[in-house]
């Protein structure tokens, strides 16, 4: 593999057009697993429909999606339609949910427009049938407005429950050291502070993950020409605490198939959706590939290589850019 990534597909259009005579999925076409075990469509999650047919009958103890929030003016009314959006596809996914079963959404907070659109989407979502349980922090390691505000690194995520749901955070350590003694307290004859008492070395999962990195080039994780993808340890810490082991785990904004991917190695079925060609197409290859290779995704190499260099009279040198847009002209 080289050193050769993709370009952030969302600004460069011409490069994801050249890609999509190498995806095998259409508009409302769903690949279902060799192995039986996941579906991954090229459908619209606010088609109420289509994600019935994702599932196949089935239904998910656990839902996780990172819709795009990328709203760029905060106008009353585009944030109205946003959120409206919002709540199409979370009422796909109640109706696609199991009786006890989780919902996790990634949202934005912008704190530069009013920190739209978390808190509307709160809001929205009280009026829905289904339990507000936790608002998680996860931080990352970048961010932004450091010269006059306080530094923007976080990330939200909003878990939800309907029913009652098995919920396994027994197991669910982190890799933070315990540091802060305290806590004494007298266990037969002995005074005993809690990092004696403690079953591990590390802190419990709480609400606020500071010990996951951000998905970057170096990372052997990495999906080159997707911008928005999750590290996977966040998506396994979730799927974990949240699904059984053998269950349905939904998707809907798949992306660079990072839930995919987590199913595949902790034992649940997924079902997951995009509504780029594109993306489903790197989400296929993402798991096709770990089955292969035991990677996890192509670090800064491009997913794309093998198609690239033996497409016919397509050049062999140059870089990823070059080669597809001497390739845009031959389509
Ligand atoms: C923020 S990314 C998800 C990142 C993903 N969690 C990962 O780790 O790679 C959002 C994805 O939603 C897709 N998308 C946007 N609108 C959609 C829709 N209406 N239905 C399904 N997918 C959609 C985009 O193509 C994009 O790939």
């Amino acid at each position: 593999m080289k050193n050769d990534p993709l370009p952030r597909l969302d600004i460069d259009d011409d490069v994801r057009r050249a890609l999509l005579p190498f995806c095998r999925l259409g508009p409302g076409k769903i690949w279902r697993d060799p192995d039986g075990r996941h579906a991954v469509g090229c459908l619209d999650a606010s088609d109420a429909h289509a994600m019935t047919e994702l599932l196949g009958g089935r239904k998910a103890d656990l839902c996780v999606h990172d819709p795009p929030y990328n709203l760029v003016a905060f106008e009353e009314r585009e944030l109205a339609e946003y959120i409206a959006w919002c709540r199409r596809w979370i009422e796909n996914s109640i109706d696609i949910m199991a009786a006890n079963s989780a919902l996790y959404v990634w949202l934005g907070a912008d704190q530069r427009n009013g920190f739209q659109p978390l808190p509307d989407f709160m809001v929205m979502m009280r009026r829905l049938p289904i339990e507000a349980r936790s608002f998680i922090t996860m931080r990352n390691q970048r961010g932004y407005g450091t010269q006059q505000n306080w530094m923007a690194v976080r990330q939200e995520l909003l878990y939800y429950r309907k029913g009652k749901p098995a919920f396994d955070v027994d197991a669910e350590y982190t890799d933070i050291p315990k540091i802060l003694r305290g806590y004494y307290k007298k266990v037969g004859d002995q005074v005993t502070e809690n990092i004696e008492r403690s079953r591990s070395e590390n802190i419990r999962a709480g609400n606020v993950w500071v010990d996951v990195q951000q998905v970057f080039y170096r990372l052997e994780e990495n999906v080159s020409g997707c911008y928005a993808q999750k590290p996977l340890k966040a998506i396994e810490r979730i799927v974990h605490a949240s699904s059984p082991k053998g269950g349905v785990v939904a998707d809907f904004f798949a992306h660079s198939g990072t839930t995919l991917l987590a199913a595949e190695r902790l034992g649940r079925q997924c079902a997951t959706a995009d509504i780029d060609p594109v993306f489903c197409e790197l989400t296929i290859r993402r798991l096709e590939h770990y089955r292969a290779t035991g990677k996890l995704g192509w670090q800064n190499a491009n997913p794309f290589e093998v198609d690239l260099e033996h497409n016919g009279d397509r050049p062999k040198n140059g870089s990823t850019s070059e080669r597809i847009a001497r390739q845009t002209t031959l389509f």
